[in-house]
């Protein structure tokens, strides 16, 4: 009996592959970088040193038969006094932002940050992209958020596609929140893509624009 190859050994399942920059901004110290180590390194430390420009980190989803590469930018807190947001927000699929429930100034900070995403990026179809809303460190107290109706209207007020209380200290709700965004982030990067890729190149060459990087993780 000859053994042709078959999908177990890999030769005909080629995967498809998704590389998505994900933007995680919000106030100093609401806990972005935690959140990150939590996700991607299953970490986290009380230790608090402010993240300097911007951190990298990458996580991959198996998602059914597709590979999903979420390319995480940490960017610093003090970052939305400086003026390279711009450059760091570049070509970014989706986007959390985050405050800390403990300290109300960091939720005004939060229309402030999605008025500087929504003025230096937009996704080519003229939409905003992807965003969520993360109301962190809920381990600490739930006052600003235990509201849902207000949050909810909060989230459609100033385009934010949903919310999620989170805790990087408990691990609470971070995969689920990834998730969320990923979904629909799959779901309309066709449209996305379309709008991007000329009509002189051929369809193939999709999956290499996704696969393209902005050089961080080669
Ligand atoms: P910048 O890099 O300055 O913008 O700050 P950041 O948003 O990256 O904050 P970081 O993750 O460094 O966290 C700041 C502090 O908050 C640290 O001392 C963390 O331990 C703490 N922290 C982060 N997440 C949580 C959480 O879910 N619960 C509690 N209780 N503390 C948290
Ligand atoms: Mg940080």
């Amino acid at each position: 009996m000859t053994n042709h190859s078959s999908h177990s050994n890999g030769m005909h399942s080629l995967r498809t592959e998704h590389l998505y920059k994900v933007l995680v901004i919000g106030d100093l110290g609401v806990g972005k970088t935690s959140i990150i180590r939590r996700y991607v390194h299953q970490t986290y430390s009380t230790n608090y040193r402010a993240t300097i420009g911007v951190d990298f980190a990458l996580k991959v989803l198996n998602w059914d038969s597709e590979t999903v590469r979420l390319q995480l930018w940490d960017i610093a807190g003090q970052e939305r006094f400086g003026n390279m947001t711009r450059v760091y927000y570049r070509e970014a699929m989706g986007a959390f932002i985050v405050f800390d429930v403990t300290r109300p100034t960091t939720f005004e900070a939060v229309i402030k940050w999605k008025e500087d995403l929504d003025s230096k990026l937009m996704l080519t179809n003229g939409q905003s992209i992807a965003t969520v809303l993360l109301a962190n460190k809920c381990d600490q107290g739930k006052e600003l958020t235990n509201n849902g109706i207000k949050m909810n209207q909060f989230c459609k007020d100033h385009g934010f596609l949903g919310w999620f209380e989170t805790s990087a200290k408990d691990n609470l709700n971070i995969g689920e929140a990834a998730n969320f965004l990923v979904k629909h982030i799959m779901a309309t990067e066709n449209d996305i893509l379309k709008s991007v890729v000329p009509d002189t190149i051929s369809p193939q060459l999709d999956s290499n624009r996704q696969m393209s990087c902005s050089g961080c993780f080669k």
